[in-house]
């Protein structure tokens, strides 16, 4: 006869087994509530779904569906108001919510976890969190690839630097340059995209981790909750966090993306560079010089890249050498994700704002592109041009700058006669070349930086963008 006696005492949901109460120490160990309880929304959408799904096939009666409805939904609103008191004893946001359903509706309460475990629970409330978390983050690098579209159309026909070694290189379209950053970050939608492939699979029905006997209909759940499938294998789900490495991994990318990007903001924004100016609202003054405004948000954006690439090794470290399934070490998995979200989203956000308050310097850019012999490559394909083979130029064109250099000249203060000195081929139609426009405009190569290529690459993202030029 199994022992309904008080010698089982323990007051938790799962206690029936336990004879005694749980060490205090315990309890705020293992509780997780300080942080899953932001998954409460989630966690109701899906116990709601479920308990229509357990109506539907018969598990409870219809009056009991509505009674946990209604209780889940004034849960959800006590909670929303900041009334509700989460309990660690309780673990979990789970069991916070199932212990307050069943004390504010009593016996339909305690027939809402039938067919179900924490362990699918779980798993469809992170995927519910980060199929929204990936809609917000895919919006906000849309917002942030029209700010640099923005920033493209305003400055269309000025030239900077390129660099390459971060010495000058070749003349660029400062466009072109901001169209680079509007290519790197819709790579990182793709990205979030395709994980949003493995996310949006519904796991419940795993239940603990080799199903459930009970007749459930996993894909009425799956419609319920906007899933366009359910999962293979109960075993493999419960245990499954890649999609969640898989989301912390694109978005560490995202953060690397925007460190490098301040990185540029923070030289360009320099005395030494002076090629833009930061808003002052978007700055940061110094508690002892006087003279200073610091670039504090691109500093603070490359800073915050250190704790996203360690949430993303956090986690995948924690998934090496768990046994299949479901083991509590997956509990570890929360903070690191709620903290990338929250990071790459108030980092991109940010950025955003910046960009569309900064200012280029289109004079000392002018000036920057006078030295530094960035047109020699322009030089050597000019004798290309003129069948010497590119090895040979090259070499004309070195000892060409070494001259400039001996003397205090640029290549385009060069006479006919001079540069005839190192090649006989040239005449005076190089001169249209040596300048700093000549030289842009003369890369016309699909991706190149001519204006009429980067004109090109502009109208279409703008049309992408749905912006109007
Ligand atoms: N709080 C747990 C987690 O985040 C929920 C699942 C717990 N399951 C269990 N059998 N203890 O992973």
């Amino acid at each position: 006869m199994p022992d309904s006696s008080s010698k089982y005492s323990s007051s938790k949901l799962w206690g029936g087994r336990f004879s005694e109460q749980t060490a205090a120490s315990v309890e705020a160990f293992t509780a997780s509530i300080h942080f899953d309880a932001r998954l409460y929304r989630h966690d109701i959408t899906g116990s709601m779904a479920h308990a229509k799904m357990l109506a539907r096939q018969g598990l409870i009666t219809g009056e009991e569906r509505d009674q946990i409805i209604k209780g889940l939904d004034s849960i959800g609103k006590e909670i929303e108001s900041g009334a509700f008191v989460f309990r660690p004893e309780l673990e979990d946001i789970h069991m916070n919510i199932e212990k307050a359903l069943i004390e504010k509706i009593g016996p339909a309460g305690e027939k809402l976890h039938t067919a179900r475990s924490r362990n699918d629970q779980i798993s469809l409330d992170i995927r519910l969190y980060l199929r929204e978390e990936t809609y917000r983050i895919t919006d906000l690098l849309t917002g942030l690839q029209k700010s640099f579209v923005r920033t493209a159309r305003k400055y269309l026909g000025a030239i900077m630097p390129g660099y390459t070694h971060l010495q000058r290189a070749q003349p660029v379209l400062v466009s072109h340059h901001m169209l680079a950053y509007y290519e790197m970050f819709g790579r990182d939608k793709e990205r979030l995209f395709d994980c949003l492939k493995r996310i949006n699979i519904m796991p419940l029905g795993s239940a603990a981790l080799a199903g459930t006997g009970l007749p459930v209909d996993r894909d009425f759940v799956a419609r319920e909750l906007d899933f366009p499938a359910i999962t293979a294998n109960s075993m493999d789900k419960v245990g499954d966090r890649d999609f969640a490495v898989e989301f912390v991994s694109a978005c560490t990318l995202i953060q690397i993306h925007l460190s490098r990007l301040s990185e540029e903001l923070v030289l360009w924004s320099s005395d030494e560079f002076s090629f833009v100016n930061l808003a002052d609202s978007y700055c940061t003054g110094s508690s002892i010089m006087p003279q200073k405004k610091n670039p504090d948000i691109p500093e603070l954006i490359r800073g915050k890249s250190g704790r996203v690439t360690g949430n993303l090794i956090s986690l995948i470290t924690m998934l090496k050498g768990l046994p299949l399934t479901y083991n509590r070490d997956l509990q570890e998995d929360k903070e690191p994700i709620f903290d990338t979200a929250d990071t790459v989203s108030h980092s991109l956000a940010i950025m955003a704002e910046l960009l569309d308050n900064l200012e280029f310097n289109l004079e000392i850019l002018q000036n920057r592109v006078k030295t530094g012999f960035m047109t020699a490559t322009d030089l050597a394909d000019y004798l290309v041009l003129k069948q010497i083979p590119f090895r040979k130029a090259h070499s004309i064109v070195g000892r060409a700058v070494a001259h400039c250099l001996d003397n205090g000249k640029d290549l385009s203060e060069l006479t006919l006669d001079e540069l005839k000195g190192f090649s006989s081929v040239i005449e005076d139609d190089i001169f249209s070349l040596l300048t700093v426009k000549g030289s842009v405009d003369s890369r016309q190569s699909a991706g190149g930086t001519s204006i009429k290529s980067v004109k090109q690459a502009l109208s279409e993202a703008e049309k992408i963008l749905e912006l109007k030029p």
